[in-house]
């Protein structure tokens, strides 16, 4: 959850680790701090709160070198303060600590009994006592950063520096994410792309127990044996101000837009419109394989969650495979019925998320066909699996997930007509049908973007509502259920969102002149629209504020709703993607009105690698 960097080269250092830090602040935010190795000295500067406090005290008093590293923590072990951020030294030695180390106690009692003393709460700070005592044992730095590892049990991305070795910085990793940026005459290190985008294009991923020694010059990979490794170097293509704002007031909004140019992304190159299929890189299940499939099941955490119902729907009308969608925390932790027969496919932004990890090593442990939908190529759950079907989204910093929901979803979409070609279930004439349904979404959803004047107005008339009710019915029960979750993750709103026909089952009982109720109504037979026109009337007759997201020229449901916002008509499989896009304005423009902070909200990670 904490982001990490690392510079080693001929420049100053503290300024490059701060930039990459703020690259780096959507990953944790409560305390930030950096280490910088100057004439054999060590300079260690931290500071609790966001890192403008960081920036403000390295300004003041710049700790001068060109060798550092850096890190901004969202607490696990220990309450945010400046003894409790990173880096944590110990005699000469600094270290910054991505992970948990579940023996720490146990470490910590052993090590005061021999004298060490800790400054602060952390499990981390462990790290540095070990490497120094391994080094007054006489180990070279890498060798030391070895030994510590292997007294700990946990998981960990790990950087360290140290006084008596200026020239070096050693990092390895397990479990937790860390990439290496290469360049000439100096190199990096980072928890994630965006951090080094504007000095290099150059990445290689570290595997699982990897460790690097980085100079100036040159870095070298070890792998768990300690055996030198060879991993590949990508290049990747995003632009430094794909990862910045673009003039936006915060990411979540910046990114709400990008959505069209993100789909179109996630579709380009694997439409195959004149052979009525799909064309997906890597895919490498056999027919046989596809053909024998007797369940698909899904396994995500919180929004990627949501997308895995829409695609349940998906999956199961366009290949006719029965699909359970599942949250990969309750996953992991039972005794799931697993068959070499069945498909499991984890889908997560990041491709860090613990949860959805174990689920997924869980499936392929019992024998499952795994595969992932991630926007994060080389992260942890696209290692896990043999296919993974990446979504170009591009990075995504807002915690709140908008531009990862609708590419999943379209992800979903392909796969799920990938699965009807290769099994019979869907003719050239229907997939090309399906897929031409696709390739006009990007333009729809700009439509809906053209109407956030109108969403904004509607947020200026609720911001003060104590409660939201979102409802949707077919496709649009998972729609309702991540309005409900965007909005109350930033807007710290009580929301819920609930299937039409479970209205009457109890959230009925919320309703007052009070509530405002946000109804998806498509205008779709298929997604029962009469069905969803009672559920308005059951609103209004008890006083509810309807706010309704309706087709144009839909007059019927105008005439009954309080509100309105107006999107264009889309099939009903795809029509998701369109209409997320205005709850997710909805949630922005609430929370912005309400003065909260939108890209970070309290208590919030983007990555959530912890359990
Ligand atoms: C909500 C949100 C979270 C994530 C969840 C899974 O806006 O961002 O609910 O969707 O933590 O994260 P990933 O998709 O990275 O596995």
């Amino acid at each position: 959850m904490c982001g990490i960097v690392g510079y080693v080269g001929d420049k100053e250092s503290a300024p490059i680790l701060v930039s990459g830090l703020k690259k780096l602040e959507y990953r944790g935010y409560d305390s930030a701090g950096v280490a910088v190795v100057g004439r054999n000295q060590l300079n260690v500067v931290r500071a609790t709160g966001k890192l403008r406090n960081l920036e403000n005290r390295v300004v003041a008093e710049p700790p001068a070198g060109t060798i550092g590293i850096g890190h901004t923590r969202w607490a696990t072990h220990g309450r945010p303060s400046d003894e409790n951020a990173h880096p944590h030294a110990y005699r000469g030695v600094a270290v910054v600590h991505n992970g948990i180390i579940e023996n720490h106690l146990a470490l910590k009692e052993e090590l005061g009994g021999s004298g060490h003393v800790f400054s602060s709460e952390t499990d981390s700070e462990v790290f540095a006592h070990l490497i120094a005592d391994e080094q007054e044992r006489g180990l070279e730095l890498k060798d030391a950063v070895r030994a510590a590892v292997a007294r700990v049990r946990g998981t960990y991305a790990l950087a360290v520096v140290c006084a008596q070795d200026p020239s070096r910085i050693v990092c390895t990793k397990d479990a937790s994410p860390m990439v290496l940026g290469l360049s000439v005459g100096q190199n990096f290190l980072a928890s994630d792309v965006p951090a080094l985008l504007e000095h290099t294009r150059d990445f290689v991923y570290m595997e699982e127990g990897d460790l690097a020694v980085l100079t100036a010059e040159k870095v070298e990979i070890f792998d768990r044996e300690g055996r030198p490794a060879n991993r590949p170097t990508r290049r990747i293509d995003w632009t430094p101000v794909m990862a910045e704002k673009g003039g936006h007031k915060h990411f979540m909004h910046k990114e709400i837009h990008e959505q069209p140019r993100a789909v179109a992304d996630t579709i380009r190159g694997r439409v195959l419109l004149s052979e009525g299929d799909v064309h997906l890189e890597g895919f490498g299940f056999t027919p046989e394989q596809v053909r024998a499939i007797t369940k698909v099941t899904v396994v995500a955490c919180g929004t990627s969650y949501h997308a895995g119902l829409a695609g349940k729907l998906m999956i199961e009308s366009l290949a006719r495979i029965p699909v359970e969608v599942e949250l990969a925390s309750e996953f992991r932790y039972r005794d799931p019925i697993v068959e070499p027969t069945h498909l499991c496919v984890a889908i997560s932004q990041s491709g860090e998320t613990a949860d959805t990890l174990a689920a997924i090593k869980e499936a392929r442990a019992r024998g499952a066909l795994a595969m992932s939908i991630c926007n994060v190529i080389g992260s942890a759950i696209t290692r896990e699996t043999a296919f993974s079907l990446i979504t170009n989204a591009g990075p995504e910093i807002g915690v709140a997930s908008t531009k990862a929901f609708t590419t999943q979803l379209v992800a979903l979409y392909l796969l799920g007509v990938k699965l009807g070609r290769l099994r019979g279930r869907l003719t050239v004439r229907e997939a090309q049908r399906r897929l031409t349904h696709l390739t006009e979404i990007p333009k729809l959803m700009e439509a809906v973007l053209r109407s956030e004047g109108a969403v904004k107005r509607i947020a200026q008339a609720f911001q003060a509502a104590q409660g939201f009710l979102f409802l949707g019915r077919g496709p649009m029960h998972s729609v309702a259920m991540e309005g409900a979750l965007k909005l109350k993750e930033i807007s710290y709103i009580h929301a819920e969102g609930y299937a039409g026909g479970e209205m009457k089952h109890g959230p009925i009982a919320l309703i007052d002149d009070k509530l405002p109720v946000v109804v998806i109504a498509p205008r779709d037979p298929q997604i029962a629209y009469e069905k969803i026109l009672g559920n308005i009337e059951e609103v209004r007759t008890r006083g509810g504020k309807v706010i309704a997201v309706l087709e144009e020229g839909d007059e019927q449901v105008r005439k009954l709703a309080d509100h309105a916002i107006v999107v264009p008509p889309a099939p009903a499989l795809l029509a998701p993607v369109v209409a997320t896009v205005p709850l997710q304005m909805l949630a922005y423009h609430v929370a912005d009105l309400r003065g909260n902070d939108v890209d970070q909200p309290r208590n919030l990670a983007k990555s959530v690698t912890v359990e």
